[in-house]
């Protein structure tokens, strides 16, 4: 049934029907049928293939905010990061692997900075919802990217983290950690205060838009036109050169 479909559809198609309770050709069933919340309407499917199409496609091509430069203490963080374990879970660079049915440059082999493994997780009794999800058990969750992180409020207009919005701060975000992130996350609540910025910093700081920091990188105007487009090969080289220099 998939291979009618956009690489990717199924996932956009279950976050239509399971999120927001819309039907689509792949889930032409409301998530509530059979139930009394059910709107018993024969209005279904009420997106067509071709929205979710497109709806994938904004998806794969949406740009994240780049990286900017480090100052002593963002250096500093990310070295609290990596000795934290922060990075066994959060690791920061994948490469995308060649698109299966679209051959555009801007999305075959594009070496990333996410934060994350893509993986489930076992993050302990407290973030526990004991609600199974296909692979994952009631215990485990995805570890999520950490690019973009730090312009939520800007983004998004809250601050609310992890799965259930349940952290109102990064801080909260992290002492939530336990499962097999207990030793991390015990890392960095023992470090002193000043460590624990820094640490918070690193991930933070680097995505702050360059005029919040003062800052005109070079090539700073390249990656804000990358957002929502296909981009030339050379921009793209350029883009990736910058983000690579300023990461590491
Ligand atoms: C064992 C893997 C693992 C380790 C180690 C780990 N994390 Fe996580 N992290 C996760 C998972 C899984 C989630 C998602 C949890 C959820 O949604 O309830 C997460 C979520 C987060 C979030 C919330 C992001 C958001 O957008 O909601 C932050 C911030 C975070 N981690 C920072 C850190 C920091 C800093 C460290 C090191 C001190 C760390 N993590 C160590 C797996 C890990």
């Amino acid at each position: 049934m998939e291979s009618q479909y956009a690489h990717g559809a199924p996932a956009a198609a279950d976050a239509y029907n399971q999120d927001m309770g819309v039907t689509s050709p792949l889930f032409p069933n409301e998530s509530s049928a059979g139930q009394t919340q059910s709107d018993g309407l024969s209005d279904d499917p009420e997106i067509s293939a071709g929205t979710l199409d497109d709806t994938v496609f904004y998806i794969q091509t949406i740009a994240v905010p780049a990286r900017r430069e480090f100052d002593e203490e963002s250096r500093r963080g990310q070295k609290l990061f990596e000795q934290a374990g922060c990075s066994s879970c959060h690791i920061p660079v994948l490469t995308t692997e060649v698109h299966p049915t679209r051959n555009e440059s801007s999305l075959n082999n594009q070496v990333i900075f996410p934060n994350t493994d893509l993986l489930l997780h076992d993050m302990g009794d407290g973030l526990a919802d004991r609600r199974p999800d296909f692979l994952a058990n009631g215990r485990e969750w995805r570890t999520s990217p950490l690019w973009g992180v730090g312009l939520t409020q800007t983004t998004n207009g809250h601050t609310n983290f992890l799965h259930d919005g349940r952290a109102r701060t990064l801080e909260e975000a992290i002492l939530w950690h336990s499962g097999e992130a207990e030793n991390a996350k015990e890392f960095f609540r023992t470090l002193p205060a000043e460590d624990r910025n820094a640490l918070i910093k690193f991930y933070v700081i680097c995505n702050r838009t360059a005029s919040e920091r003062g800052i005109t990188p070079p090539g700073d105007h390249l990656i804000r036109e990358r957002q929502g487009r296909v981009f030339p090969a050379e921009e793209n080289r350029i883009c990736k050169k910058y983000s690579s220099r300023v990461y590491r």
